[in-house]
């Protein structure tokens, strides 16, 4: 396509996605393919040094395609049509079980028990002082160097309605990665008719305990191993952001975005600020932050951004009940890894939008709670919503 056809293209989408209320993400496009439900099936995928046999589940409904892995619950593949119909997997990952065991960056994974970083891996709950594992510098990022990323989950299909999904259960014991109490994990995956992905979390504890889950899927709406995503347009309804320290710790300020390469509140392209000289930028060598939405913590999941591929048409937009969200630039990609299609990921290949509660908050008084004691739920959900325009 032309640079000048592209152009035409992305600003009159954008203009159209500023425009657009949250809840139009059907208003045309993809529409037109959808429901097809097929449910749940599974392969092997591989088998884990331990024997352990690793399943992939396949399903299909309303025109999005989704394989999974019961390893980590991985997202292996998020397959999505283009206006024109054709299909491109948009997520990063591998095609080899032992690659995902080796050397992943959290493509698609499940993140528990805490999403992000725990400053020195050190939290005081209750009055005792617990000490996690460190595998992120000084800190502890996303649950430990063997968090439910790399957990097998017992899985089970289910068809409910038009929606299909599946159930991912996982019970981590009592001190495991260093985190009290028994934490029982369920987290649901369901395909919508309208090919909406949405991801459920719960967990109970039978100790006090911090809890904060997440999911790592990195998103390239070209297709993954197809370059930047530096023409991506995004939208972020945040207001603010939380700086960060040298080694990606919260200050523990809430800074206003606004006149700063972090105000995604109008839109824009993910490159268009990101070579600015700002200090934080340098910090997260690109974006590594978390936005502090203006929705707050909600009972049900609120539009909290928009991501628009000018040329595949593919737009998707996030849904939350949490209060925060990464923003993370795909900036640790370093042309080192080998993605499932043979193709090399470089720097900025892909973007992960993870909704989550703060990074640190078990040390930071003034972020909202991630405690979880006994008797208590702890919920959270996300939806991702498919179109083209
Ligand atoms: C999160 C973190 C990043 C990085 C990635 C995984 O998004 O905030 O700093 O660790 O996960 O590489």
């Amino acid at each position: 396509m032309s640079t000048s056809r592209r152009a035409v293209i992305a600003s009159a989408a954008a203009a159209g996605l500023t425009a657009a209320a949250a809840g139009a993400a059907h208003a045309s496009g993809a529409s037109a393919g959808r429901a097809n439900a097929q449910p749940p099936r599974s392969e092997r995928f591989g088998v884990l040094a331990d024997g352990t046999e690793v399943q992939r589940w396949i399903l299909s409904n309303g025109g999005t395609r989704l394989k999974v892995l019961s390893y980590g619950g991985i997202v292996q593949s998020l397959e999505l049509p283009d206006r024109e119909g054709t299909y491109t997997n948009v997520s990063l990952g591998f095609d080899q079980l032992s690659s995902y065991v080796k050397d992943s960056p959290y493509f698609g994974a499940l993140i528990g028990r805490y999403g992000n970083r725990i400053a020195n891996g050190r939290f005081t709950l209750d009055g005792t002082e617990y000490q996690l594992p460190v595998n992120d510098g000084p800190n502890s990022l996303h649950g430990g160097d063997q968090g439910f990323d790399k957990r097998v989950w017992e899985v089970t299909p289910f068809t409910s309605g038009d929606d299909v999904g599946l159930t991912l259960r996982y019970s981590s014991p009592d001190g495991e990665m260093g985190y009290p109490g028994t934490l029982d994990t369920k987290v649901v995956y369901t395909l919508t008719r309208q090919g909406d992905f949405r991801i459920d979390y719960e967990a109970t504890t039978d100790a006090p305990t911090v809890v904060n889950l997440t999911s790592h899927i990195y998103f390239n709406l070209a297709g993954e191993g197809n370059g930047s995503i530096s023409d991506h347009w995004l939208r972020i309804a945040a207001s603010n952001y939380t700086p960060v320290n040298p080694t990606l710790i919260p200050t523990g300020r809430i800074t206003k975005v606004a006149g700063s390469p972090f105000d995604f509140r109008e839109g824009k392209s993910v490159g268009r600020d990101i070579r600015i000289a700002h200090a934080q930028l340098l910090r997260g060598q690109g974006f590594d932050h978390n936005f502090v939405l203006d929705k707050g913590i909600t009972a049900q999941p609120e539009h909290v951004a928009t991501l628009f591929e000018p040329e595949s048409g593919r737009r998707m937009e996030v849904a939350t009940t949490e209060p925060g969200l990464q923003f993370y630039s795909g900036n640790f990609l370093d042309g080192t890894l080998v993605g499932s299609r043979g193709r090399v990921y470089r720097q900025g290949d892909a973007l992960c939008l993870e909704t989550q509660h703060f990074p640190d908050s078990p040390n930071q008084p003034g972020f909202p709670t991630t405690v979880l004691r006994p008797g208590e739920t702890y919920r959270s959900s996300t939806v991702h919503t498919f179109s083209t325009r």
